[in-house]
């Protein structure tokens, strides 16, 4: 029901104009490019749900952070500056492995998405492997993993290098 609503919402402003095309020259496209704008259904990125992470260092420093519903681990330690040595040197291109994270078991097996063979190769380069091991860079937060915590090895691999 609530899709037929915003369906009725958005085409509702565009019949209207489309009723009263004859009135503006052949080459106009504008008022249709307005109400198109207008009746957008997606949220504003500001507007997405906010989420936190902790972050715990081998020494046992916590470092806390927020980011939001849809952004990488590797968002966030980017967005909030993170001191976190060589993190993320190939920006999420896959070819690193220093985003390598550990994840507590419950967390891990509760991942939306189970690591491709591309992860998994790279996977395979990083130091200190562990079997709840992923890539920060291809974990995309989801309100559920709100509050999660994770380990940052002791040293990591470029496996670029
Ligand atoms: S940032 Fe390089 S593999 Fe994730």
């Amino acid at each position: 029901m609530a899709l037929v609503n915003q369906l009725q919402r958005f085409s509702r402003p565009i019949l209207k104009i489309a009723s009263n095309y004859s009135k503006y020259p052949s080459n106009t496209t504008l008022p249709f490019l307005q109400a198109a704008r207008s009746t957008s259904t997606t949220k504003p990125l500001s507007e997405k749900e906010e989420v936190s992470i902790t972050f715990v260092r081998a020494n046992g420093e916590r470092i806390k952070a927020k980011g939001k519903v849809g952004d990488t681990i590797l968002d966030i330690v980017v967005n909030n500056e993170i001191d976190l040595d060589g993190y993320g040197a190939c920006e999420g291109t896959l070819t690193c492995s220093t985003c390598h994270l550990i994840f507590p078991k419950e967390v891990y097996d509760a991942l939306p998405d189970k690591p491709t063979d591309e992860e998994l190769d790279m996977l395979d380069l990083a130091y200190e492997l562990t079997d709840t091991s992923r890539l920060g860079c291809q974990i995309v937060m989801t309100k559920d993993l709100d509050g999660i915590e994770v380990r940052v090895p002791t040293t990591i691999n470029d496996a670029r290098a």
